[in-house]
């Protein structure tokens, strides 16, 4: 079913790349979703990617309590040739033609950094329209979002060991952490300093120092999936939850900040016939759409802004409780939640 508000699909004057701004849903405010730049086989992958991404963003806005709807922004980089993500001047122009179609929207929808982009490529889209978050610090904005996405997965991992385990201790714990990106690097290290035992990996090699540094065993992405450990924690790129390697996992739990971590609804099933508890993605990364909107837009203290990451461990905790009362998985409580919420005539609290 075609549920989007809003679906703009345009040439970029300045770079000729795809550009696509998906608005899924405004019903609960402005929405909001990042900036993806990235390579794909062609446009329509690209839009794919646009159409789940913002749908998932509405449901993460819903669920963090936020007064906000979901969209996303893809630029679409082409797969064959040398790297143009390399080609500093075209990444450039096709941002700000981002930025430009963005602006077209007028406010309804605003964006941020995602996969592939960071706080100063926030300042080249804002060349264009002033509808974007995360600048650098020094720009107006507030900066990297991964210390809040990171801080807000932390929250997540403690509730998930809660429920799972009957204690939200992460010093006795196992992680297998498959991502050392900005968030995942991030996670990983503040699982080391909580005393956590970790297997960590990553597709480039360069990160095993990082691996050295925090004491965790270093892995592939393949062999670190199927790790005998508490908890799988995913971390980089969507899809990695199917029926294939779920049939391969040997954890207990799987929360990460990954976007779009199970290919298909069904595969949330399969998770929980196999007793693994699976914190929806969704809500686990709020962190970083949660900081920004409370620095930029409502100019909350830290302590504020650490508190409300921390609601992210009660949301979870309140939604693994309703799934166990009504006999469904997390997935489809929060789902129903998000839905409620969503549906829920704008101003009315509760
Ligand atoms: N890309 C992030 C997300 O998907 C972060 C973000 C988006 C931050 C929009 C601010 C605004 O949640």
């Amino acid at each position: 079913m075609f549920s989007h508000e809003r679906v703009l699909i345009r040439r970029g004057p300045e770079s000729g790349r795809p550009i696509i701004v998906a608005v899924h849903s405004t019903a609960l405010g402005q929405a909001l979703g990042g900036c993806r730049l990235k390579a794909y086989p062609d446009w329509r992958a690209g839009l794919d990617d646009a159409l789940r991404l913002s749908a998932a963003m509405s449901d993460k806005c819903a669920l963090a309590g936020l007064p906000n709807g979901g969209g996303k922004t893809v630029i679409v980089l082409p797969s064959a040739g040398p790297d143009p993500a390399d080609d500093a001047e075209l990444r450039r122009a096709a941002l700000r033609d981002a930025g430009t179609v963005i602006e077209e929207l007028g406010g309804l929808y605003a964006t941020g950094p995602d996969v592939g982009t960071g706080p100063d490529d926030m300042v080249t889209i804002g060349e264009r329209t002033r509808h974007v978050f995360c600048r650098p610090i020094a720009a107006g904005g507030s900066g990297d979002s991964s210390p809040g996405t990171a801080a807000g997965t932390i929250a997540a991992l403690r509730a998930v060991c809660e429920t799972r385990f009957g204690s939200g201790d992460l010093a006795r714990r196992s992680f297998a952490v498959l991502g050392l990106g900005r968030v995942g690097g991030r996670v990983a290290r503040l699982l080391a300093e909580a005393g956590a035992k970790l297997v960590v990996a990553d597709v480039d090699p360069a990160k095993r120092s990082l691996a050295d540094e925090l004491g965790a065993a270093w892995s592939t992405p393949d062999e670190a999936l199927a790790a005998p450990v508490d908890v799988l924690v995913p971390a980089a790129l969507g899809g990695v939850l199917t029926p294939a390697t779920v049939a391969r996992l040997r954890c207990a739990a799987v929360a990460g900040p990954a976007n779009n971590q199970i290919d298909a609804p069904s595969t949330a099933d399969l998770l929980h016939a196999r007793d693994i508890l699976w914190a929806p993605d969704y809500v686990v990364s709020a962190g970083g759409v949660i900081s920004a909107t409370a620095v930029e837009l409502r100019h909350e203290t830290p302590a504020q802004v650490a508190a409300r990451l921390n609601g992210i461990a009660d949301t979870l905790t309140q939604l693994f409780a309703a799934a166990r009362r009504d006999g469904v998985t997390p997935s489809a409580a929060a789902t129903a939640e998000a839905r409620r919420r969503i549906s829920r005539p704008r101003g009315q609290a509760g």
